[in-house]
């Protein structure tokens, strides 16, 4: 039997309670000729304020061993001084996506047909959102001097190398291949004008080994205007790792919401394991009430199984997302019970023998 070995970080907050209903919906949906395995990691903001520890590179070796990584959330209490400029955001999250080369940051947006968006006329919403994710402002590269004083002075520089963007790139126009032919660089190449010579130069050669993509530019200011005038544009936008942060909690937003949106911490070559995660946060608004959507973590669920080589599987998860938001009324659900209600229909289209 196929064995798929999994490490499960959770995490802080809502993590905890929607990964629980992703991992059920995720055996609900392999069958029998899969055998899934699983080690839950403690990591996040709990564990480090009773332990002192964040992420050691041993446990980077730990998780190395595993085919894939589910992961939750993390992020404690923000009012927490111990917890003060995201250690453990960077600590565990970022330290992660650094460490397993998880260049493609894959957070697909869609919306269902029976969602609601907050736009009166969205059209037909289907686009993925590649964020390049081990570069860009999100390397640490700054510092803060005379600090302070009225002097003081704060420094995050954005790192961008040609082999950094030059693979994500490459990675976008082929999934455009795939999809609708169309990628869509989202960047800011009037005022950041290094990286965005050297993000345009890659997109332009890259573009030359697709003649059948066709390809346009966006700063980024108007493409958050272009997201909610007219979303149907877009197929595949590639962008840098801090416009993609951004950009995509807007993409959950007009597509039904954060409580929907998936994403995958990609690396393509599979030299790591990958990690997958909804694109939320710990919501610790709404913590510990079974109030989340666990719907966007399942359906991050689905884009590990089929990343791992498990399509079918994946398929009738998100049909069974499909299935179910149709029939979501206005009738508020728990985190629990949405969770059942989707492995169930899993369950139900899942070989048996
Ligand atoms: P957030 O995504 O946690 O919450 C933003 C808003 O969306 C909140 O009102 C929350 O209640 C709501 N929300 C989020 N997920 C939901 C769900 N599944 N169902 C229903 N409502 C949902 O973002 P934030 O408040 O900016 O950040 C909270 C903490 O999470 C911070 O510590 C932040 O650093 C961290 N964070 C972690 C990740 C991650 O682990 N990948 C992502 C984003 C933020
Ligand atoms: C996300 C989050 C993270 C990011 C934070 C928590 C470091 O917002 O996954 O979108 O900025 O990438
Ligand atoms: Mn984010």
């Amino acid at each position: 039997t196929r064995v798929l070995d999994l490490a499960t970080i959770p995490g802080d907050g809502i993590g905890v309670e929607v990964v629980a209903e992703a991992l059920a919906v995720l055996k609900a949906a392999v069958g029998p000729d899969v055998e899934v395995t699983t080690t839950e990691y403690p990591f996040g903001a709990e564990h480090f304020l009773a332990t002192g520890e964040i992420l050691g590179d041993d446990d980077l070796a730990t998780l190395a061993q595993h085919e894939a990584i589910l992961f939750g959330a993390v992020g404690g209490d923000p009012r927490d001084p111990r917890l003060a400029g995201g250690i453990i955001e960077r600590g565990l999250l970022l330290k992660l996506r650094f460490a397993f080369d998880h260049y493609v940051n894959l957070r697909p947006t869609k919306l269902y047909p029976s969602v609601t968006s907050p736009l009166a006329d969205p059209g037909e919403v289907d686009f993925v959102i590649v964020r390049e994710g081990t570069e860009g402002p999100y390397v640490g590269n700054g510092g803060v001097i005379r600090q302070g004083t009225p002097h003081e002075i704060a420094t995050e520089v954005s790192i961008n190398t040609a082999y950094g963007v030059e693979r994500v790139v490459k990675h976008a126009f082929e999934l455009a291949e795939k999809r609708g032919k169309k990628v869509t660089l989202v960047h800011k190449t009037n005022v950041l004008t290094h990286a965005g010579s050297t993000w345009s130069r890659l997109v332009s050669a890259e573009a030359s080994n697709h003649p059948d993509v066709v390809w346009d530019y966006l700063h980024v200011d108007a493409a958050t205007i272009f997201l909610v005038t007219d979303p149907a544009r877009f197929d595949v936008i590639v962008t840098d790792n801090l416009f993609g942060d951004i950009l995509t909690d807007l993409a959950g937003a007009i597509s039904g919401g954060i409580g929907l949106a998936a994403s995958g911490n990609v690396n393509p070559e599979g030299a790591f394991p990958s990690m997958f995660e909804p694109v939320h946060g710990s919501a610790p608004d709404i913590a510990g009430q079974q109030k989340a959507d666990p719907t966007a973590a399942i359906l991050s669920a689905a884009l590990l199984l089929d990343h791992v080589g498990l399509p079918e599987a994946a398929a009738r998860v998100t049909e069974a997302v499909s299935a179910d938001l149709a029939e979501r009324g206005s009738a508020t659900r728990t985190t629990s019970e949405v969770g059942a209600a989707i492995a169930q229909r899993v369950a139900a289209a899942a070989p048996t023998h």
